[in-house]
């Protein structure tokens, strides 16, 4: 098999690439590893169809990218978990594999996807890469979202540029999860979710581009009032996800899609809540904080 990285939207056609000639059930090859990287620099966004992969297939698949993270973030934690560690839950189902109830915590936590959003920049090293799988998707609804933070940083004005460059934010998610109203954090939780500081301009460390680096989870601006602060992040976050810059990925089963933290935001759209969904996510770290990188 030949790997092949294609354009996938038309209207984007610098954002997105459709990965064939792959089977992530065996183990990757060195230069495929390699185009795959080099596809993932040039796209921000990889779509893998037809990869019925289990978990220990993903996750070996997702470990030919780097490190991989725990999912410290999650509010599942030790018995209450339905999968390992280094498995994000994507999903609305409880241990047993039943749909969890309208009001459930786990649930409501989750709907927090449905901010704009890069992983883990809650945690002080986010996320680099995302490996979402597709296990079980709901008969319509539930696309995800991505918005290509470089093309949004490419559109800024001049004079906001020089405003937000050598920003600095703090994220938590006990912020986001409050624009919606989930408040209940236990002690260990708020202990576990304390604010991190993130730059809000990154520069890619193999293209040299720039990218705003915007997160539901940013509730503040270092130095800044925080009205001040929020009004502007909430400005970046409309500017950055207007529809030009915004990909709907249209789930099939057995898809994998495959992102670059550093350079996207996405989001989960609605879907009926008594259908089953469930996604798994494996997310590789990024190398060190934001703040100790240049965005020159
Ligand atoms: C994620 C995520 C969105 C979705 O897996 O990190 O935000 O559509 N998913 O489920
Ligand atoms: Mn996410």
């Amino acid at each position: 098999m030949t790997l092949e990285i294609k354009p996938i939207d038309p209207q984007r056609p610098g954002f997105v690439g459709e990965v064939s000639g792959i089977d992530l059930r065996q183990p990757t090859s060195a230069a495929d590893v390699a185009a795959i990287e080099a596809g993932m620099d040039r796209f921000g966004v990889l779509v893998f169809h037809d990869q019925p992969i289990d978990d220990a297939q993903q996750l070996a698949f997702s470990r030919n990218f780097g490190n991989l993270e725990t999912a410290t973030g999650d509010i599942a934690q030790g018995e209450q978990r339905r999968l390992s560690m280094e498995v994000n839950d994507i999903s609305n189902l409880d241990k047993n594999n039943n749909v969890l109830a309208r009001d459930d915590r786990k649930r409501l936590f989750g709907l927090g996807n449905m901010l704009w959003h890069s992983d883990s920049s809650f945690k002080a090293v986010p996320a680099k890469y995302s490996l979402l799988s597709a296990r079980v998707i709901p008969p319509k609804g539930g696309n995800t979202e991505f918005a290509d933070m470089r093309a949004a940083w490419d559109a800024l004005d001049a004079e906001t540029r020089d405003l937000v460059e050598d920003l600095v934010c703090e994220h938590t998610q006990i912020y986001s999860r409050g624009v919606l109203g989930f408040t209940d954090f236990t002690d260990e939780e708020r202990r576990r979710f304390a604010p991190v500081l993130q730059r809000l301009v990154r520069t890619h460390p193999v293209t040299g581009r720039r990218s705003l680096f915007l997160s539901s989870h940013a509730g503040a601006i270092v130095g800044w009032p925080v009205p001040e602060a929020r009004a502007l992040l909430r400005d970046l976050v409309e500017h950055a996800t207007q529809r030009q810059f915004v990909h709907a990925h249209v789930w099939r089963d057995h898809d994998l899609v495959m992102w670059d933290n550093r350079v996207t935001m996405h989001r989960a759209r609605r879907y009926d809540a008594s259908e089953r969904r469930d996604l798994r996510r494996t997310t590789v770290a990024s190398e060190a904080p934001t703040v100790q990188q240049q965005a020159a």
